[in-house]
Parts: structure tokens; sequence; C-alpha cells
């Protein structure tokens, strides 16, 4: 056991000795994962509800994913976009279908997706005129220059400047701001229907009513990043069904790949002609080894997952309406949708992350006070059950005077 604790300690010290500074660890160095569950190095088992931060949607080692790697990697792991690859043809056949989208462009990660969103803005404004970029306080959505520029929160931009120019962040749900900010110089609107960093905050039905009230007026391109709560997460394979609407283009990635690094744009018909050869582009983006859990992902969505999204989010969120009901003092609301789901607080997230993880169990801290539970997809009864006793008692052992 000593032994171990001394790896455990001794690659602590190592990754501060040779990683940069950029991440928040939990306390732990993993050994392995399967299915909600995570083990590190000392053989302790946690209960995971954060799924690589909303990323394993079939959970860790899952058979079927694990399958589709091996199969992968014994025709090819990579050969380049120079070349056309049948595991991308077929994702992306299939991501067209079940969304009804037109076309999909291929990236490793959400960031990406984002800065080709940007880019596409870009090109179909100056055909049309227009240059203005909108997006909303509280939204994220990544790390590179273009979707900083689109992003408000001081911790993410401070001292990174200067950011793209034409870009705008103005409050969520705010329908008079959002009315006297659109205007005909507007390209594009870029929104997450649920914020996952901003808080699991959810549109209003009127504030979306305006905001294509105005798109039909100005036209400009909607954009909705269902980076964090697309492919199945919300209980729809996007999370903008639930408000009837269809924006023209999808950003996407996290659980899209299962595991592995893969993102995307979808384009409606109206732009499946923006781009010529040549314009953008990556080189590993749509990674024949990702694209192949990917085909694994919606699969699995289409034959039951996705229902059984919407019954475990609709149980796991009865059950945390009653948590809310006997700690009102500490639960001050419960948010969500499927299986993003967020707790608002009275007190720091970070207090009660770490009473959890005390107990053996894993949920992150979004925007401050909202605790984030975004569990496997594949979660089940006896998890959500367990998790919430947990939750209980973690919430039990903080004082909040
Ligand atoms: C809504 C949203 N968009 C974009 C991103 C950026 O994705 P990535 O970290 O893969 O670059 C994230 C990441 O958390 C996200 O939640």
């Amino acid at each position: 056991m000593q032994a171990i604790e001394n790896d455990r300690s001794s690659l602590i010290e190592s990754e501060h000795d040779y990683i940069l500074n950029t991440y928040k660890r939990l306390p732990i160095v993993i050994d392995k994962a399967v299915g909600c569950r995570v083990i590190d190095i000392n053989g302790n088992e946690y209960l995971d509800f954060l799924a690589g931060i909303a990323v394993n949607a079939l959970g860790h080692s899952h058979p079927r994913i694990i399958n589709a790697v091996q199969e992968q990697i014994f025709r090819y792991m990579h050969v380049s976009n120079y070349f056309y690859q049948d595991t991308q043809i077929k994702l992306a056949q299939n991501l067209c279908r079940m969304s009804g989208f037109s076309k999909v462009f291929f990236t490793n990660s959400g960031t990406e997706a984002t800065e080709a969103a940007i880019k596409l803005i870009r090109r179909w404004g100056l055909k049309n005129k227009k240059t203005n970029i909108l997006a909303f306080s509280g939204g994220f959505h990544g790390r590179t220059y273009g979707a900083l520029s689109i992003m408000d929160k001081p911790r993410y931009k401070d001292t990174m400047g200067p950011f793209l120019p034409n870009t705008q962040v103005i409050p969520l749900n705010d329908i008079e701001t959002l009315m006297s900010s659109v205007n005909s110089d507007t390209a594009g609107v870029v929104l997450e229907f649920i914020q996952g960093e901003g808080g699991i905050s959810i549109l209003t039905p009127e504030f979306v009513e305006m905001l294509m009230e105005l798109k039909s007026v100005h036209n400009f391109l909607l954009i909705a990043d269902e980076v964090q709560c697309g492919i199945g997460r919300s209980g729809r394979l996007f999370a903008f069904e639930h408000w009837n609407i269809r924006p023209d283009v999808i950003i996407m990635a996290k659980g899209m790949g299962g595991g592995l690094p893969l993102g995307g744009l979808l384009v409606d018909e109206n732009l499946s002609d923006i781009w010529e050869t040549g314009m953008h582009g990556t080189t590993y983006g749509g990674n024949a080894v990702a694209c192949a859990t990917g085909m694994v992902v919606l699969e699995e969505l289409e034959s039951g997952l996705m229902e059984h999204v919407q019954s475990m989010g609709e149980y796991f969120r009865r059950e945390l309406e009653k948590i809310h009901a006997t700690n009102p003092k500490k639960v001050l609301q419960v948010r969500g949708l499927g299986l993003m789901c967020g707790l608002l607080l009275s007190f720091d997230a970070g207090l009660l992350v770490n009473a959890l993880l005390e107990r053996k169990a894993i949920a992150n801290a979004a925007s401050g006070n909202v605790l984030r539970m975004v569990p496997p997809l594949i979660v089940g009864k006896t998890e959500i059950n367990e998790f919430v006793t947990i939750l209980q008692k973690a919430l039990d052992s903080i004082d909040i005077q």
C-alpha cells in the first residue's frame, strides 16, 4: 500500500515539475475506468457523474467502443484527409440522416468546431455584407481566440487580448438587449440552448421566440453550440429540438466520439457549398478511429439510449427535487434537461464537490455556485440512487451558517 501511495505522491510531484499549471486537478490518480465508475491507483472506486466532462456517453470501457477501436486500428489509424475514408463518410451520412442537416465538417475538439463556425459566419457575412457576431454572457465555446472573442468570463480572457473585432457578448435571456443588439449588420448569433460551463442555464421560450423573429427580419446565421448539450445528452439528438426551432449550423464535440477526440459542424442545405476546396481543413479532424467510435454512439442512441436518457433524466431530477425540498437553504434550484443536470447552491459548489469526492462520488462546479452532474448516458437507477444518497450526506456535512 505504501509503495502505491509513494507512486501517487511522486506522480503528482512529477506532474507539477513537468506539466504546465493550467488545470486544477482532483487529487486522484486514475488507474482504470469501467461503466459509471473510475478506479484510482489505490483501488478506490468512485461513482463518476462527470463522465470526462460530458464526454463518455456510453460510460467507460464500453465493449462496443473497445471493439470499434480494435477493428479500426487493425485496418488503419490515421491516413490524413488526402484520402476518402469509409468511417468518416458513414458517420457523416448517419449524422445528416438523423439530424436532417445537409453536410458535415469534422474536427478534433469543440473549440476547433467553434473556429470553423466563426470562419463560416464571416464568409457568409462577406457575401451578405454583414460582419457582426453576437453571443451570450456565461456561454462557453472553447479556448482558442475566436471562441474566447465570443465569451465574457474574465477568468478565461484576462491578459490574453486583443480579441477578434466585430464580436459582442450580451446578457442571456434578456429580450430587450437582444432586440437592441441585433440589426442588419448581424452576420451570426452563437449560443448554447443549455449552457454547461455557464451553470446549466436554459434559454427561455420567449427569448428563443424573439431570436427567431429577429432572424426572420434581419437574416443572420443561427449557430447552436451543442458541444455539451448535444448528441443525446438532453434526451434529444440536439438540445435545440426542445424549442422546435432549427439553427443553420450545429457545433458538436464531446459525447460525439464516445471518449475519443472528435468534433465537427453540421450545416444546413443553404450553407452546403459555403467553402471551396482548401479554404478550411485539419490534419487529424475526422480521425478514422474516432469516427468508428462515433458510429457506435449514434447506433446506441438510435437503439433505445435516447429514450433511456429521457427516463433516467426525469427520474434523476425527481430525486434532485426531493433533495431541494429537504435542503431549501442549501439547494436553491434544480436545473437541467435529460442527463445534463445542475443544482444551484447558496454556497461555493467547490465545497460540495470536495464533500462528494470524500464520499467517492465525482461531479464538478460550474459557474461558481452550481453543481454540474453529467453522468454517462448509460447510467441506471441504481447508480442514480447511490449518487443521491451520497449527495445528501455530502450536503449534511457542509455548514453554511
Ligand atoms: C458548449 C461548449 N462549447 C465548446 C467547448 C470547447 O470544447 P473543447 O474543450 O473540446 O475544445 C466546450 C467545452 O467544455 C463546451 O462546453
